[in-house]
């Protein structure tokens, strides 16, 4: 079928919204991951039809054409458990990486490393100190097994402030998780600085380096951690096929890190967790440069749209270099999420410093000029 035929009669459909079928509260749940805010805590959506989904950080052009000739190709093995694939993508995976493959551990989306080391980390009480906002699931599962989160303000400008979260590290702090470039704010800790810092702090503690947003810098500017888990420093490095690969769906991630830590995290891991077509998918899709520069450019399009739009409506948001933007709320949270749903958009709201803030993650360059319409309209 062809993808972008069914796109634009989806989003055409998606635009003659009426308003009608409800939705439960626990279906936005599932599709936001969990609410950020009180007003998505509360919001009850109901749409008619189909929504541009501008609430995930999704990639609207994947999968790849490789990675759907892969799965295409690769069905006859999807009666499998993935025992010697998920051995043989490490080894791939290890030699990327410039690691072994006792460095790596591979899960079922980026989100399962998340939990394993809020898991593994929550268990030992103390604390983890972050940015916020930020990437929460990890803190969250630390939280729930009794940790403390402990949180640092981004500057004013919505990054990493490095030296209040230097100084934020405690005797008990277990772990600092860095999500970089950071969700919901897109805003980016550069090179050297970076390594530097993580360096630094990974002699106090143990270093989370969320990287699931990397590939959306260009090649020359993307500086992982991962050359510090190279000179065996105390660092754990996450990463996903959901962005910038486009597989969000397909739920494939791995972590690289120590190898005792890779262990402190794979003791939590559940039995076969890893899917054939995850595998299947991400395997060609590192191979596959051309889509994922399609995909940079095309949002950098899209990206540079939507950033002059909140310019020229003279509304502060960070410099994002990802797919997402954050923006203070123009109007209550609650009307917002309500009025762009009716209009066929779902995006997200956060609370910040006592205040609300927009959370718009970007699609196509069509989808977003449809978006800045829809959005002068609820905020009018
Ligand atoms: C910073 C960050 N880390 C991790 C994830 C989890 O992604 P996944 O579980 O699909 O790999 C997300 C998802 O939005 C994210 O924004």
């Amino acid at each position: 079928m062809n993808n972008s035929i069914n796109r634009r009669t989806w989003f055409k459909s998606s635009l003659a919204l009426t308003g009608g079928l409800a939705i439960s509260a626990s279906w936005v749940n599932q599709l936001l991951a969990s609410p950020v805010s009180t007003a998505e805590g509360e919001f009850i959506p109901s749409a008619n039809g189909h929504i541009v989904r501008l609430g995930s950080n999704e990639n609207p052009y994947g999968p790849s054409a490789l990675a759907r000739k892969a799965l295409q190709q690769g069905m006859g093995e999807f009666n499998r458990y993935a025992f010697e694939p998920v051995s043989e993508f490490k080894k791939v995976l290890a030699e990327k990486e410039g690691v072994s493959p006792e460095h790596i551990l591979v899960v079922n989306g980026s989100s399962e490393t998340l939990c394993l080391a809020g898991m593994a980390i929550g268990l030992e009480g103390g604390a983890v100190l972050s940015a916020y906002p930020t990437f929460r699931s990890l803190m969250d599962y630390a939280e729930k097994l009794h940790a403390r989160w402990d949180k640092v303000d981004l500057d004013e400008y919505h990054k990493h402030d490095l030296n209040a979260l230097a100084s934020a590290v405690k005797p008990d702090t277990r772990l600092m998780f860095l999500c970089n470039p950071n969700n919901p704010t897109g805003t980016v800790i550069e090179g050297k600085k970076y390594l530097d810092f993580c360096e630094e702090m990974s002699r106090k503690t143990v270093v989370f380096s969320d990287e699931a947003y990397l590939e959306f810098l260009e090649p020359s500017e993307q500086r992982s951690a991962v050359a510090l888990v190279q000179k065996g420093h105390n660092v754990i490095v996450s990463r996903t096929f959901s962005k910038v690969y486009g597989l969000a769906g397909l739920r494939l991630g791995y972590a690289i890190g120590q190898p005792e830590l890779i262990k402190k995290l794979a003791q939590y891991q559940m039995g076969p967790v890893i899917n054939q077509a995850g595998l299947t998918a991400a395997k060609v899709s590192l191979t596959d440069k051309e889509f994922t520069k399609l995909t940079r450019t095309k949002n950098n399009e899209a990206l540079n749209f939507f950033q002059h739009y909140l310019d020229q409506k003279g509304w502060f948001h960070g410099q994002s270099r990802t797919n997402c933007v954050l923006f203070p709320a123009p109007k209550d949270g609650k009307t917002i999420l309500a009025e762009t749903l009716k209009r066929g958009f779902q995006i997200r709201v956060w609370d910040y410093q006592g205040k609300e803030w927009c959370r718009v993650s970007i699609g196509t360059l069509e989808e977003m000029k449809a978006f800045v319409k829809a959005f002068d309209e609820v905020v009018a």
